[in-house]
Parts: structure tokens; C-alpha cells; sequence
């Protein structure tokens, strides 16, 4: 007989408690418990599991299978999978609910003309994806649609048919007939997942799984499944603009340092080789408050406007608004430029937009914020063919940033003709055709704007 015991799992991180629990000592979520009845298998089975132990290889003899990788016709999606989806591997795409999840992975099942696809959606019916089909105006005769939500019978169905990928969309709404527990549940997705990947190597079929992102920004639920797949994409972007990045935030079988850009058309995706050339807006006349950055994202390097505005503030305590920029950051950077530049701005609202929708994490991007407040405090504006790349300290000291040949080189290619640059930065700058200007601080800065 079976044995029942009860316990509760953090639904965020899979922490284990005898007791229910308000806050996860783990991973510090209040309200994640849940109870689980977990049913210990008789002795029969356990035996079964230790026949099967393995024994020691040495290193030497273990035989090498060379990874093959399938070619997804996207460049893009070929990129930040470190070439090609890997044969047997489990890839895990997160991203928030309508930010084009769906989308990205049909295109690929229907761009793969010569593979089966088996596309499983638990969330929609085959007519619902045929709609989506319709709109991207391609078709495969290869790629199989099922709705099921049952692990057992996908894998059943997988066995039969022998897809060269199979495509899960999503983890959240599979169910396992040996667990009893809800959809999306820690224990439900852990039961899926361990199945699924078991059916990916031993049949050496990649899988696609789709996960979603919780309101705090992580995938849902289980930050374990993070752990069990070998590559977890990101789907980032803004709904309300057009462009979206898929980020490698783990790869067993690449560089994390890649991310694929697209733009979300009435078509499906569009990928952009050449992200630059689209995220910079042509205007024609120089207008106060806007900078270009030379950012880097991943191995890319990406020109990116920043606008700024500073107004006066009709209330007690000024508004900061930030898209796209850590408004924390924001804030460090007015205190930064009032006290060591004496630029009063504790008195302004200050509005900063990163164009595009993008959201920028290299600190390369700090000057650039800076010298658009500084154009838009003045209402000066900045000559559109310069560019901006240096992190600024709290000190106002203009600080060197990594990879600025790279840097420099794209804002070449753009048609730039000046770089503001850290004067540290000065010794691996080699000759260039830009003119790079130098720069120690923020006062620097400020003399170079305004003049
Ligand atoms: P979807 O792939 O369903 O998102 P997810 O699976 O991540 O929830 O895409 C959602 C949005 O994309 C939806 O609001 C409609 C839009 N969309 C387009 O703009 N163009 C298209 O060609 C398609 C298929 C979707
Ligand atoms: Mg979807």
C-alpha cells in the first residue's frame, strides 16, 4: 500500500515544509505554500530504481556524440540558441502573457518545411492557431497541431509520430495522471518536465516548453524548472511598442551573452539584423533633450535615443518618470548633476524615455541620460551626429565602459562623426574615423553641451 503523507511547497521556489508556512525562508514569498499530498511508493518500486544504477566511466572512454543542431531559418532565434536548436535539448521561453510567446514559436514550426512539428497548446484550439497561421501568411505541410493538456498522451503521441521538435505551449496547463495537484502547480510542472526532458534525451527530440512570467517579472512559479531545462530564452519588450528581444539567460549549449531582436508586425515577427538603423528616429532638425547612446546588449551594440524632459514642478515633491531606464538610477543620476554640477533640478519634474520600448541595462547608457537632461534643462539641443557612451560614478567622474571599439565602430557605420567617451577609455581607442572626445567629468561634459 502506498503511504500518504502531507506537506507544503513554496509555489516560487520549491521549498519543502512540514507546516504551512506565511513567508518562504528560501526565497522570501508570502502566501506561495501549498499543500501537496505526497504518496511514497511501495518498496517494490524503490528496488527497481537501485537495479538501475550506472557505473563509473573514465573520462577518456566516454564516447562523444557531436551536438547536431537544427537550423530554425531564423537568424535571429538561431542566434541566441548559440546556433541552432540542439538535438535532445529542453529550451524554456518565458515572457509575460501576450508579449508574442505563441507567435515566435509557430513561426518556427511552420519555418522548419522540411521537419515534423508537433505544436501542443494547452491554452488554445488548433482553430485559434489556424487564425494565427492565417495572419502570418505561412504554411507548412509538415507541422501537426494537438490540443491536449495531458503529459502522458503527448509523449504517447510524440512516440508515434516522431517529430524532429515538439513545442509545449505552455508548462503551466500540463497535467500528470500520477500527480494530484492542479495545473501549474509546483509539483504538477515539476512531474511534466521531468517527463518531458526524460522524452527529449532518451529520443534525442529538442523541446520547445513556453513558461509564463509572474507579475514580479520571474517565470512563474518554479525557478526549479529554470534549473532542469538546458536553455532558458527570455521574450522581453514593451506590448505598446513594436520591438521585442529574446534574451539567453541560460545556455548549456552556448554564449549567454546573445539576444535576438524583432519587431511584432501585422504579420508575425519580423526579425531586424540591423537593430540601429531602426531604433534611431530620422528627424531632420536637432531638437533639446535627445542623445544617442552606444549601448551594448549581449555581443550587440545597439545606438539607442534617450529623451529627456525637464520642466518646472507644480508639486511639493517633483515627478520622475522613467521608461525603459531603473528609475533608482535616475534618481542617483540628478543628485549626481545637481551636486557636483550645480545643474538644480530638485525643483523639476524630469521625464525620460529610452525610444523604441527598449529597456537598457548597460551603464554606458548614464552619460547619454545625463546630456539629454542637461540639453533639455537648458533647451539646447545636441548636434544628431554625436553619440554618447560612458558609465558616470557618484563622484560626477566620467568612467570607462567595456567593448568601446565596438561601440565606436557601429556609431561609424551609422554615420556619426563625434563619441563622448570616458578619458580612460583613451588608451585601447584605436585610430578611428569618428573623433572621440574625452572626458574626466561631469562638469566636462556640461562645458563640451553648452559650447
Ligand atoms: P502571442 O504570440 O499570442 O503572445 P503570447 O503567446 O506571448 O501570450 O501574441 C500576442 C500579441 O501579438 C497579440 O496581442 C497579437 C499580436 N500579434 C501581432 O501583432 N501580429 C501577428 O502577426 C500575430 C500573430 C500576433
Ligand atoms: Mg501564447
Amino acid at each position: 500500500m502506498a503511504k500518504e503523507k502531507k506537506v507544503y511547497i513554496c509555489n516560487n521556489c520549491g521549498y519543502q515544509s512540514s507546516s504551512y508556512l506565511g513567508k518562504c525562508p528560501e526565497c522570501s514569498s508570502w502566501g506561495s505554500f501549498e499543500e501537496v499530498v505526497q504518496t511514497s511508493l511501495p518498496s517494490k518500486s524503490s528496488s527497481k530504481t537501485s537495479a538501475l544504477k550506472t557505473s563509473p566511466i573514465p573520462i577518456n572512454k566516454v564516447e562523444y556524440r557531436e551536438t547536431l543542431r537544427i537550423d530554425t531559418f531564423d537568424n535571429e532565434f538561431n542566434r541566441v540558441l548559440g546556433g541552432g536548436l540542439v538535438e535532445g535539448s529542453v529550451v524554456l521561453l518565458g515572457g509575460e502573457p501576450g508579449i508574442g510567446k505563441s507567435t515566435l514559436l509557430l513561426q518556427t514550426a511552420l519555418g522548419l518545411r522540411d521537419s515534423l512539428v508537433l505544436y501542443v497548446s494547452g491554452e488554445e484550439s488548433p482553430e485559434q492557431i489556424k487564425l494565427r497561421q492565417i495572419r502570418m501568411n505561412k504554411s507548412s505541410e509538415k507541422c501537426l497541431l494537438l490540443s491536449e493538456t495531458k503529459v502522458e498522451n503527448i509523449i504517447e503521441t510524440a512516440q508515434n509520430i516522431r517529430p524532429s521538435l515538439l513545442i509545449i505551449d505552455s508548462i503551466q496547463t500540463l497535467t500528470s495522471l500520477e500527480v494530484e495537484s492542479f495545473a501549474g502547480s509546483i509539483t504538477q510542472i515539476r512531474a511534466c518536465a521531468d517527463k518531458l526532458i526524460s522524452y527529449a534525451k532518451t529520443n534525442h527530440v529538442p523541446i520547445i516548453l513556453v513558461g509564463h512570467i509572474t507579475k514580479e517579472g520571474s517565470l512563474a512559479g518554479p525557478k526549479i524548472l529554470e534549473h532542469m531545462v538546458d536553455t532558458v530564452l527570455q521574450f522581453e519588450g514593451d506590448k505598446n511598442y513594436g520591438y521585442r528581444i529574446v534574451r539567453s539567460i541560460k545556455n548549456r549549449f552556448g554564449s549567454t551573452d546573445e539576444i535576438g531582436i524583432y519587431e511584432m508586425t501585422s504579420f508575425g515577427l519580423l526579425p531586424i539584423e540591423n537593430p540601429s538603423k531602426v531604433l534611431l528616429t530620422q528627424r531632420e532638425e536637432n531638437l533639446s533633450g535627445i542623445s544617442i547612446s552606444a549601448t551594448t546588449e549581449g555581443r550587440r551594440t545597439l545606438l539607442i535615443e534617450t529623451q529627456a524632459l525637464v520642466s518646472p514642478s507644480y508639486y511639493s515633491s517633483p515627478q520622475r518618470v522613467s521608461n525603459g531606464f531603473d528609475i533608482r538610477r535616475l534618481n542617483m543620476l540628478l543628485a549626481v548633476l545637481e551636486k557636483k554640477a550645480g545643474v538644480k533640478v530638485s525643483n523639476k519634474d524630469v521625464f525620460l524615455n529610452i525610444a523604441g520600448g527598449l529597456k537598457v541595462n548597460d551603464p554606458a547608457i548614464d552619460i547619454s541620460v545625463v546630456a539629454s537632461i542637461i540639453s533639455s534643462h537648458q533647451d539646447t539641443y545636441i548636434d544628431k551626429k554625436s553619440c554618447f557612451a560612458a558609465e558616470i560614478g557618484l563622484s560626477g567622474e566620467v568612467r570607462p565602459v567595456p567593448y568601446i571599439d565596438r561601440r565606436i565602430k557601429e556609431a561609424e557605420n551609422l554615420g556619426f562623426n563625434k563619441i563622448y567617451i570616458s578619458k580612460y577609455n583613451k588608451d585601447i581607442v584605436s585610430s578611428t574615423k569618428i573623433k572621440p572626445i574625452y572626458l574626466a567629468n561631469i562638469s566636462d561634459l556640461i562645458e563640451h553641451i553648452l559650447n
